[in-house]
Order: structure tokens, then C-alpha cells, then sequence
């Protein structure tokens, strides 16, 4: 894609001057949400003022646009990979904005949370009428540990929905979030008018378009007297009442807040009829952080260090045999990144030249000649990548590495042919260090079949399909009844400290590390109860220094 706004050096610009204001004018973000409440219709709605979807070739009919995504992923599915695109990258007002995209639905996995390792704001899209829903809940875990800025958009109000208050409440006491309305609905569902702009005082109105047409947008200053005719008295009452106890109650706006991620600007709208996307990208634009200082294991590293650097947050293997490529996901962390650089390889010590760096928007590829901080650059990878690494150029720097995050899904790995033995530890070996699947290993030594341990159904499915694809082993998977992990803090001698424990099975990862399994939440509360000085973790802290164990 070419950039409407192209980063050009200048003669007159000195290059730090250059590189400041090209990260002053990116922002990244990801979209955490559950299924269903509208992250594919808001994304097109976002890059439809971007211009991007015109260049994509996206621009469909919306039916005959799902027929053309879902045939991509059953195609990708049968190929056993992670799907879809990584990145869209589209230009606005002078911005250049960076979507990662967060894999939902089937593909879920733990690529889903070390995308939002890379990203440094959040966007939580609700449906109005559910409120806050599972994957939501554990995506913003991911994001407090981080604490990025979180902005809330409260999508589908033309349909009736839960009372605006509850849903503010909810997210203030489920996930510790002040929240901050930028604007508030008058009405909802079949009611619905449209919202009122706290900042400006100003009704933004809500038209009713045919399905799928855009709705026109329609701004009343709040004492024109126009507005009597347009909503009913009893309705705008309702919403002005509602935001006058925010005023006397609720939190104001403090963008200090907001970049440390303890307050959350929420927007109401409707993404499918495009009513508040607009308003809500510009507010975004304004209240975001752009790239920010990343954490090395030496300290922070500033994105406007002259030299490049970045780590590699998403390894992406296509199943295709004609094109057995596979793509390690950069995020570039500070300096420029330019074709042809000859770069460091923290990890290794070795030096690489990145000859065919690409930009990947949806299935399209192009070719980048240069990337800054925000950005993702996506390189071939004949396996010399593994999540977390660093690659740089000047003085040496680490990036801290990207942590395990909790599995949900658990199956022996079997291996029915011993005298494959071989190539299943290579491709076991392999994959793991790929970031495919965790492996976990039973305590008793004697049993030596690995577990896989998953966020998604569809990390064993690959797994399985690599193995019998790439390394001709045909394995068997043994499903186990555990639904939840925790890492033990304080590793095996704060696990002897507390003595003999119930209902869960203790394994150990491939850094030697105790993690607990147990079959439900249930379990573990008990286990909580019964020994409260044991703390356990949800998230693997990472390893530095250490050979993770092999098979
Ligand atoms: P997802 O990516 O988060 O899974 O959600 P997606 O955008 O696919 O939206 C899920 C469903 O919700 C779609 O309906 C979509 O049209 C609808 N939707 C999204 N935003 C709004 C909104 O603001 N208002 C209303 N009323 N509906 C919305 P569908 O019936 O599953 O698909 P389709 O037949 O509309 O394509």
C-alpha cells in the first residue's frame, strides 16, 4: 500500500527530528472483544475513513464479502493455519494507524494475547445488550498487565441493550476501570436518538438508515429549540438527568489517567449503521498514546533511538506445500527500519540482512521499504525466529520476552510409532520453540509423551497437521480433563512448603517450572482456600538465560 503521507527525509530535517515526527504521527491499537459484538463491522467502518478498503480490494457487498472471508479461512483451516491478517495499516488526518488484529472466534490462540504485547492502545468493543463477555474479560487482563489506555465503544445501541449506567458500572467494578462517557445515548433500541457530546453540549442525531446505508448524522447545539420536535421530552430528560449524576459522580477526563490505563473514555454508537465511528477515531486520535518507551532487560528503550529495533510478537507458518513460507511479525520498536538492513540477531548473536521485508494488509503482500516505531513488518523465516526475540542494530539490546499465557486446553501427545521417535522430538522441539503450543511435562518422569497445552482448539489442530505434513509423523491426541493453569510462584520450594494438595495435577513446563491443573475454577478456588499463602499465577513470567528443557 502506498503511504498517502510518505516519510521523507527532508534536507533541510535533521534525523532525529524526522524520526520524532514520524512516530508523532502513528498510533497502534487492537480490538479486544467477544464474538459477535461487531469488531469486523467496526474495522471496516475504521478503514473506511481511512480510504484503506479501496485498496484492499475489500469493498463488497457485505454478504457476498463474508462469502470471500469465510472461503479464505476454510481454506486456511484446511491448511491448518492462523488466519487472516495481522495488521491493516491505513492512513488518516495526517495519521498513519496500525490495527493489530486480535484472532478471534475458531482461531483464537495465544497469538490473540502477544498481539496485544505489541500494541500500546486498546480498543474494548461491547455489544450494548451483553455488556462485558468472556474473551473480553481475559483479553483486558492482557492489557492491564501492560497498563495500556483502554477506550470503550458501546456498539449496537439501534438495538435495545442493558441501561447505559449498568453497563459503565460493570466494567468500574468487574475489571477496576474508572470510566469517563464521552458522550451519552438518548434512548436505545427501537427509542433510540442519538447521543449528546458532553464536551461540546451538542445532540448528535440518530437517523434510522435502511440496514447496512449509513445513518446520517445530524448535530444540534442543546438549546436549539429545534430539538423538541426531533426527541422526546421524556426521553432527553432521562439522558440529561443520567448526565448530570455523572457530573456530580463519576470521574472527569484526565488524559493522564487514560495513558496508564486506569481510566476508559466510553463511546456509544452503532457500527453497523456507521452512527458515532467517526467522532470515535478522532477522539482516539487526540486521547492515544503513540508509540511509547518498550522495556528492555536493561531498562526502557526510547522509539526515538536513532538505531532500529524490534521483536518478533507472531511467527505465522503457511501449510500451503507450494509455498511453505513462513513469516515472523515484527513490531519495530524505535529508529527506522529500512530494506536491505543488515540487522543483529540478539538471541543468536548473528547478523542478518533483512532482504524481503513485507507489509501484509489482509491476503495482500507488498514489499516496505521502510517502517518506524508502531509499525509491523512481517520477514521470511527459514526458522531462525522465535517469539520474543530481538532483532537490532547498533549497540546490543534485549527486549523483555512475551510471557506464556494461561491455557484452557490440554491433550497427551502420542506418538504411536516408535520408530519415529526422532523427527516427533524434532517437530515437538521445533514447534514449541515456534510458539505453536506450550508443552508441559508430567512430573513422573516416567512418562514422557509431551502435553500440549493450548488457548485454542486450533493450536493442537496445527500441531497435529505439522507433524504428519512436515516431519511425516502421524500422533494421536489424548484430550485431558483440565481447563485451567497456574504457574506456582516462589517454583518448587514453595510448592513442598504447603505439602500435600487435592484435585489438581502438578506438571512442570519446558523452563522446569511447577504449573498446576486444574479441572474447573472451582478447584482452584478451593485450593486457594485451603492454602493462602500460596500464590499462583495465570500468565508464565518469561525466562531469560535459560534453555527451555527439550523432549
Ligand atoms: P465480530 O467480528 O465481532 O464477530 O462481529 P461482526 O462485525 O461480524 O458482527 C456480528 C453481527 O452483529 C453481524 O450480524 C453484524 O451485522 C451485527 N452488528 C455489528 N454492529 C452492529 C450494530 O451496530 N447494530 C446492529 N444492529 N448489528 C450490528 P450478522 O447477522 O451475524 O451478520 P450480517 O448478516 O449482518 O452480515
Amino acid at each position: 500500500m502506498d503511504h498517502l503521507f510518505p516519510d521523507k527525509l527532508d534536507n533541510e530535517e535533521t534525523f532525529e527530528d524526522f524520526l520524532a515526527s514520524a512516530v508523532s504521527r502513528r498510533r497502534n491499537f487492537a480490538i479486544i472483544s467477544h464474538p459477535d459484538a461487531g469488531k469486523t463491522t467496526l474495522t471496516e467502518k475504521l478503514l473506511l475513513y481511512g480510504g484503506a478498503i479501496q485498496q484492499a480490494g475489500a469493498v463488497k457487498a457485505r454478504g457476498e464479502q463474508r462469502k470471500v472471508t469465510s472461503d479464505w479461512m476454510d481454506l486456511e483451516k484446511q491448511r491448518g493455519i492462523s488466519i487472516t491478517s495481522t495488521v491493516l495499516q491505513f492512513e488518516y488526518e495526517d495519521i498513519t494507524i496500525n490495527l493489530l488484529d486480535t484472532p478471534g472466534h475458531q482461531d483464537f490462540s495465544e497469538d490473540t494475547y502477544r498481539t496485544l504485547a505489541a500494541a500500546d492502545n486498546a480498543v474494548m468493543l461491547e455489544d450494548a445488550a451483553k455488556g462485558l463477555e468472556p474473551q473480553t474479560r481475559k483479553l483486558f487482563e492482557v492489557c492491564k498487565m501492560r497498563s495500556i489506555p483502554i477506550f470503550t465503544f458501546i456498539n449496537k445501541m439501534d438495538r435495545p441493550g442493558l441501561e447505559p449506567l449498568s453497563l459503565l458500572d460493570e466494567i468500574e467494578s468487574e475489571l477496576g476501570l474508572l470510566t469517563w462517557a464521552v458522550n451519552w445515548p438518548i434512548g436505545s433500541g427501537e427509542t433510540f436518538r442519538g447521543v449528546i457530546d458532553r464536551r461540546t453540549k451538542e445532540v448528535v442525531l440518530f437517523s434510522r438508515a435502511e440496514r447496512g446505508k449509513q445513518s446520517n448524522e445530524r448535530t444540534l447545539k442543546l438549546d436549539d429549540p429545534q430539538l423538541i420536535d426531533l426527541v422526546e421530552e421524556e426521553l432527553l430528560s432521562k439522558s440529561l438527568e443520567e448526565i448530570e449524576l455523572l457530573e456530580e459522580a463519576g470521574s472527569s477526563m484526565d488524559l493522564e489517567l487514560i495513558r496508564a490505563g486506569e481510566l476508559t473514555p466510553v463511546f456509544f454508537g452503532s457500527a453497523m449503521t456507521n452512527f458515532g465511528v467517526r467522532p470515535f477515531l478522532d477522539n482516539f486520535l487526540e486521547m492515544a498514546q503513540k508509540p511509547v518507551a518498550r522495556n528492555s532487560i536493561d531498562g526502557p528503550i526510547d522509539p526515538l533511538t536513532e538505531g532500529f529495533s524490534g521483536f518478533v510478537f507472531k511467527l505465522q507458518a503457511n501449510m500451503d506445500p507450494r509455498h511453505r513460507d513462513r513469516i515472523a511479525f515484527i513490531r519495530v520498536c524505535s529508529g527506522r527500519f529500512e530494506k536491505d538492513m543488515t540487522v543483529r540477531h540478539a538471541r543468536t548473536g548473528k547478523t542478518i540482512r533483512l532482504s524481503r521485508p513485507q507489509k501484509i494488509f489482509g491476503k495482500d503482500r507488498s514489499v516496505v521499504d521502510d517502517a518506524y516505531p508502531g509499525d509491523v513488518i512481517g520477514l521470511n523465516n527459514p526458522g531462525m525466529f522465535s517469539i520474543g526475540d530481538t532483532l537490532y542494530v547498533g549497540k546490543r539490546l534485549e527486549y523483555e520476552g512475551i510471557p506464556c499465557f494461561s491455557p484452557e486446553i490440554f491433550s497427551w501427545l502420542r506418538n504411536p510409532n516408535p520408530s519415529a521417535f526422532k523427527n516427533f522430538r524434532k517437530g515437538v522441539n521445533q514447534l514449541r520453540e515456534e510458539g505453536a503450543v506450550q508443552i508441559l511435562y508430567d512430573k513422573d518422569e516416567s512418562k514422557r509423551d509431551p502435553i500440549l497445552a493450548a488457548v485454542g482448539q486450533l493450536q493442537l489442530e496445527v500441531v497435529q497437521h505439522r507433524l504428519e505434513n512436515e516431519y511425516g509423523v502421524a500422533t494421536r491426541l489424548e484430550p485431558m480433563e483440565f481447563q485451567v493453569a497456574r504457574w506456582v510462584d516462589g517454583g518448587w520450594p514453595a510448592l513442598e512448603k504447603i505439602g500435600r494438595i487435592f484435585n489438581c495435577k502438578t506438571v512442570k513446563d519446558a523452563w522446569s517450572r511447577p504449573v498446576l491443573l486444574f479441572k474447573n475454577e472451582w478447584n482452584l478456588n478451593q485450593l486457594k482456600e485451603d492454602h493462602p499463602r500460596l500464590s499462583l499465577s495465570a500468565v508464565g513470567p518469561v525466562v531469560s538465560g535459560v534453555d527451555p528443557l527439550n523432549l
